[in-house]
């Protein structure tokens, strides 16, 4: 092993940036969230509050543990005094090229010179960053999965110019902090997860965006389909968040020019994200929380007879007149 990578920096205080910056934590990093914005810091403290909540109750954490990682966490707004003692950085900051190259540059001359550097981009390259970063040697992705602490892998992609070493040490981390590491043969976007993961959102969401069915008949199929799961795709919608979706689909749709794809990005920015129903972080998406509706114990129950005249309402398309 070249590098022990105690000292973590974690750019994006958002819901990926959040996950990773507290997990990191209870494994025994020290670990600096850096975000452009106050506001989103102070949503991550929130955030890690209810973290706190679910590793007691999933995880056994004992309340020393929690003390220990609270300790062992800072969060910062200044970008120099943020990544000036990292040996790790990852960044976690929308999904936006434009976005991660900015802070890319804007990050370069501050960083110490052993410093390794990885992406959590879900579904973008890192040969498309390298350069920016003023390092490639020691840059790779490094992407987890939402629910980090019950999601426990990390897919570990480089670009052409990465160093073994720099493999090495990442790879390292990522097992030292409880991850099953994924190797990613060759730069894919989307990795292994998100390369069916993405399609599989997006045509939830074509379902939706085109009046085929509702988010919770097109989850409840899936539910039952996948009996054992504990959502379908729109609730992961849900929790991976609306921002994010809207950006992948954005980007995507751009760059494919595939209309649906932007129709879709274009339902979810109205319905949700210029609503401020950014998913489970902000307490309605698809489903209000807590105690969303795929979580009732009947969503999955065969419905009573005197729901047929509902079921047939959402079979009969609108306007229509029904034949008797
Ligand atoms: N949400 C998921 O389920 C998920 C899963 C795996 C990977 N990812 C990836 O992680 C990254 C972050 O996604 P997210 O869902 O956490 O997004 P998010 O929108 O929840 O959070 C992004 C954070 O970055 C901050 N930010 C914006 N511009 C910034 C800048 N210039 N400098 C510093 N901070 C800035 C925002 O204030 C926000 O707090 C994306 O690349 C995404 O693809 C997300």
């Amino acid at each position: 092993m070249t590098h022990k990578l105690n000292n973590l920096t974690v750019l994006g205080a958002g819901v990926l940036g959040g996950q990773i910056a507290w997990h990191s934590a209870f494994k025994g990093k020290n670990v600096v969230v850096y975000d452009l914005f106050d506001d989103s810091l102070q949503r991550c403290r929130v955030a890690h509050q209810q973290y706190a909540a679910i590793y007691q109750a999933e995880l056994g954490a004992t309340d020393a543990m929690i003390v220990e990682t609270r300790a062992r966490l800072t969060y910062c707004s200044d970008l120099a005094e943020a990544v000036g003692q990292a040996d790790l950085v990852i960044e976690a900051v929308p999904e936006i090229p434009e976005t991660k190259i900015q802070v890319y540059r804007q990050m370069a001359p501050l960083l110490p010179a052993h410093t390794l550097l990885a992406t959590n981009s879900s579904t973008l390259l890192p040969a498309q960053f390298a350069e920016a970063t003023g390092r490639p040697d020691q840059y790779c992705a490094l992407h987890f999965a939402n629910m980090i602490w019950s999601m426990n892998l990390a897919e570990v992609m480089a670009h052409a110019d990465t160093a073994d070493d720099t493999l090495r040490a990442i790879t390292g981390f990522a097992i030292e902090i409880g991850m099953v590491p994924i190797p990613i043969q060759k730069e894919q976007n989307g990795y292994v997860l998100n390369t069916w993961l993405v399609p599989l959102l997006n045509a939830a969401q074509t379902l939706v965006t085109n009046g085929v069915s509702t988010p919770e008949y097109i989850d409840r199929t899936y539910m039952i389909a996948n009996r054992g799961c504990a959502l379908g795709p729109c609730g992961i919608m849900d929790v991976i968040g609306m921002k994010t979706c809207y950006d992948v689909m954005h980007y995507w749709g751009n760059e494919s020019q595939d209309a649906q794809l932007l129709a879709n990005a274009a339902y979810i920015k109205q319905h949700f994200v210029d609503a401020g129903k950014l998913g489970l972080q902000t307490g309605e998406g698809y489903y209000r929380y807590p105690d969303p509706a795929y979580q009732a114990p009947d969503f999955l129950a065969v419905p009573p007879m005197d729901a047929v005249e509902e079921l047939v309402a959402l079979v009969r398309p609108r306007g229509l007149a029904a034949a008797s």
